[in-house]
Formats: structure tokens, sequence, C-alpha cells
């Protein structure tokens, strides 16, 4: 699909991060773009352009996020894209971690985008015609010591939505899997004292980047978009783990792969 002034694009997380930067990087090119997070703030919205809509939504609860999707086909008259984006990150060693801080993560990161997605498809189908966004992680092609309940909730994105892109063919609705690897935003400010050694704190890439590659993907229609590109990497740990293994410890240090086979 083209993405141009007469897009309306709605977005989980567009208040900040990588969604946001995605909401700016739509509203340059004159989408309409619906910002769905927690609190509506309607002067995020007013900032990115006069088109931008901001809607109260929270992933976690279904009934939310059909409000959401209903009341921004309902003010802009269509949806053609989609953005399964909002998602929050526990880091830690599994056993020290709160069980309801993977619940958590399941039901944002997971479940949120069944729910998105299963809100705004329907409308898609119908005019045979738009694009989903899933941002799933490197995490979800292969993931870290500390990182377990995270990486399962962005595997399981990344499993929906290969899986969606094919059973959508000829519906005329694509399907482009996201894999941020570490981008300079808000989603672990709440532990960056407690991360792990493997997490490049202070070298993350800027979400600019990576919103004018995923726009880029959509209007090609590509399966996925790793960013930077050799996030792409990881995914070899599907054939060859052994060399994934040894790769991640030249780049990341042993942290990353501490076990040996
Ligand atoms: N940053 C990275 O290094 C990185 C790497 C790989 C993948 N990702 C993925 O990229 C996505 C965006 O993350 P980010 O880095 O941009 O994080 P961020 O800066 O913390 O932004 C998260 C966004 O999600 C929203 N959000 C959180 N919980 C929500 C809920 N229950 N309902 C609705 N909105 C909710 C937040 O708004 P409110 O708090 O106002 O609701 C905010 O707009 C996530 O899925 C994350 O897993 C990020």
């Amino acid at each position: 699909m083209r993405i141009d002034a007469s897009t309306r694009a709605f977005i989980t997380g567009g208040s900040r991060g990588i969604g946001r930067a995605l909401a700016e990087a739509l509203a340059a090119r004159g989408a309409t773009v619906g910002i769905a997070s927690r609190t509506a703030d309607e002067s995020l919205a007013a900032a990115l352009s006069p088109k931008a809509i901001a809607l109260e939504c929270d992933v976690a609860d279904q009934a939310s996020v059909q409000r959401a999707v209903d009341a921004f086909i309902e003010r802009t008259g269509g949806l053609e894209l989609l953005v399964a984006n909002a998602g929050i990150a526990h880091y830690g060693p599994f056993l020290r971690q709160d069980v309801s801080d993977i619940e958590a993560m399941t039901q944002v990161n997971w479940l949120g985008t069944v729910y998105t997605v299963h809100a705004g498809l329907g409308h898609l189908i119908d005019r045979a015609q738009g694009h989903i966004v899933v941002v799933s992680s490197g995490a979800g092609l292969r993931s870290f010591p500390w990182a377990a309940g995270y990486g399962a909730t962005k595997a399981a994105q990344r499993m929906f939505a290969s899986a969606l892109r094919h059973e959508l063919s000829g519906t005329g609705v694509g399907v482009t899997t996201v894999f941020p690897g570490e981008i300079e935003t808000d989603l672990h400010s709440h532990q960056r004292e407690r991360l792990p050694d493997w997490r490049g704190v202070g070298e993350e890439a800027d979400p600019a980047g990576l919103a004018r590659a995923v726009l880029a993907a959509v209007e090609a229609d590509k399966r996925g978009v790793a960013y930077p590109r050799q996030v792409g990497l990881l995914g070899l740990d599907g054939i060859a783990p052994r060399l994934t293994d040894r790769i991640l410890r030249r780049l990341r240090g042993g942290s990353s792969a501490p076990r040996r086979d």
C-alpha cells in the first residue's frame, strides 16, 4: 500500500518511543494518525498534526481496544494501517521475577496484539485493502538470559503475525512484523540500573530511523523488518544456534550466551 494523505493509521502505544516515531513519520506524509495509549493526551496529538487523534486505550483490555478502534473509524471514516506496537518489558533472572510481571507482559505484549488485530482486521478485510504492523523484537527471534518471559511474548507475536500473513493471502491485507534491536526509548526506564550486561545502554538506535524502515517495509509489503539490520542475524538461531551464540558472545559479551554445548 502507499502511505500518503489518504492513509488512516491507528497505532497502539503511539504516545512515546517507537509508536510516537511511527506517528511522526506518518503525520509527515500527511496521514491521519490515531494515537492509542492509556492516557489520551490531546496536546500530544495536536503537536503531531491537526489531523491526529488521541484515543484512550488499554491494550490489556479487549473491550477498551475495540472501543478505541471503533471510535477511530467513526471519527475518520476508515482505517488502512493498523499498528500493534504497545508493549512493556521486565527483565530479570526468571526465578527472582514476580510472576505477575510475566502475566502483565503476556497481557499487554501478546494478548494486546491479539485484541488490536481482532478489533481492526474485519474492517480491512471488508474493504479488501490495508496493512497490519506487529512490533515484535529481536528477542522474538532469539531471546536472552533475563528476558525469558519478555522474549516469549515477542515470539508469540512473531508466530501469530507470520501465520496471519499467509492466512490473509488474497484478501488485500498485508502483514509486516518488526524486529527492533536496542532502541532509545523509555521501555526500560523503570529498571535502567538493573539491566543485564548484554543489554547495550548508551548505544541504542534512533526510533526515527526505525520508523522510516517500517514505512518502507509497509509500502513494499515486506514480511519483516529488522532494525538495525544486523538484528536480523538473530533469525539464524532457528537453524544454527551454536553459531548464533558465538556471534552474540563476540558482539554482546559472554552474558548473552553463557552456556556452551
Ligand atoms: N525500545 C526497544 O529497545 C525495543 C526493542 C525491541 C522491541 N521493542 C518493542 O517496541 C514496542 C514499543 O516500545 P517502546 O520501546 O517504544 O516503549 P515505550 O517508550 O515505553 O513506549 C511504550 C508505549 O506503549 C504504551 N503502552 C504501554 N502499556 C500500554 C497499555 N496497557 N495499553 C496501551 N498502551 C500502552 C505507552 O503509553 P502509556 O504508558 O501512556 O499507555 C507508550 O506509548 C514494544 O512492543 C516493545 O516491546 C522495543
